[in-house]
This record gives structure tokens, C-alpha cells and sequence, in this order.
């Protein structure tokens, strides 16, 4: 079930989730996470008390912006991703946007836990749409791809 009016208990079920991912979340994007986390919109997949996956979203002219999403590891590739994923496709509808946006790893980093990153979102119907070099030391390179909401 997707909740959206999340607990403080949620909350830090999602923040532990991203720490059970450290191959993709380093300890600063962590850090980042949390702060986005209270400033923006956080939604989690819930199964009873069991928080198995989270997704924070935020809205910029007309698109949705998909800023963190993840599944603890023992649900993985039982579906939860695409159910976050299309409940936020159904958000972008009602809100009448063009649509959802993310950034993540290039192909070119040869890093395999972002290739099945990149396989979820391509599988999802996300089309890279522009490349972005890094501007900020010891940062990778990150590609921006986008789902249309017809
Ligand atoms: C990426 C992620 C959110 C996907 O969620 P999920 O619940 O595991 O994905 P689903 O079960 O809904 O899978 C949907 C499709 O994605 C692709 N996919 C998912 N996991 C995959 C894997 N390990 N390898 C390759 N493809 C994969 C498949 O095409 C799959 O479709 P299929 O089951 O019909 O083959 C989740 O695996 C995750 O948390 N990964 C680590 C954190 C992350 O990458 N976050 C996103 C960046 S912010």
C-alpha cells in the first residue's frame, strides 16, 4: 500500500532503507536525502508496519522530479519500484504535468549496481534527454533522462 501522509517512524524507515543501499547512497548522499526528504514529498510502500520502499518527488515547471527512490533489498524485483513508479506516473496525470524527471549514473561510469538502476528506469519508459558533466569536485557525471505523461 502506498502511503502518503507519512509518520515520523515512516521517515526513518526510508532513511534506514537508504542506508541498507550503500552501493548506490554514499554517506553524503544520505546526508542530502534527509534534508530532502523534510523539504519535499516523501511517499513510501508500506506491507502492514513494514516500510519496503520510498520515493521523494518534487514539481518544477510543469514536470514532476523524481529526487530519491529506493527498496530495501530483500524486496527487490518484486515490483514495489514500478508500484512507486506508477503512483507517481498517476500523480504527474492529476497534476496535469508533461513529465517525471531523474538523474543518475551515465553508462560510460562502469559501475554495475547503476546498470540495474538504469535497466529499472529504461524498462519504466525513461529516455535520456541530456548528459551533465560535474561541476563539483570528486562528483560523477550524471545523465538526465524523462518519462512523457500523456
Ligand atoms: C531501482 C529500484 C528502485 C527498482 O525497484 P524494484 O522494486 O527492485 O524493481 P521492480 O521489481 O519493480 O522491477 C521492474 C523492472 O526493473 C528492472 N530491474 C529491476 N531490478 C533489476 C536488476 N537487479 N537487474 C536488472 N534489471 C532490474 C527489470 O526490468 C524489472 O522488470 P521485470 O521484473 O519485468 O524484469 C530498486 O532496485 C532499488 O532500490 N535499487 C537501489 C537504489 C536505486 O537504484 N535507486 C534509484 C536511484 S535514486
Amino acid at each position: 500500500m502506498i502511503v502518503e501522509k507519512i509518520s515520523k517512524q515512516d521517515l526513518n524507515e526510508a532513511i534506514n532503507i537508504a542506508k541498507s543501499l550503500p552501493e548506490w547512497f554514499t554517506p553524503e548522499g544520505q546526508k542530502n536525502m534527509a534534508i530532502d526528504f523534510d523539504n519535499n514529498n516523501l511517499i513510501v510502500e508500506k506491507d502492514g508496519d513494514t516500510v519496503k520502499g520510498f520515493l521523494c518527488y518534487t514539481t518544477y515547471d510543469g514536470k514532476i522530479l523524481l529526487i530519491w527512490m529506493g527498496v530495501k533489498p530483500e524486496f527487490m524485483g518484486k515490483g514495489i519500484g514500478t508500484n512507486l513508479l506508477n503512483w507517481l506516473t498517476n500523480k504527474a496525470k492529476d497534476l496535469g504535468m508533461y513529465a517525471i524527471e531523474v538523474e543518475t549514473l551515465p553508462e560510460e561510469v562502469d559501475y554495475e549496481p547503476y546498470a540495474k538502476t538504469r535497466a529499472f528506469y529504461y524498462k519504466s519508459g525513461f529516455k535520456q534527454i541530456a548528459y551533465k558533466k560535474a561541476t563539483i569536485d570528486g562528483w560523477d557525471d550524471q545523465i538526465v533522462l524523462e518519462k512523457n505523461i500523456k
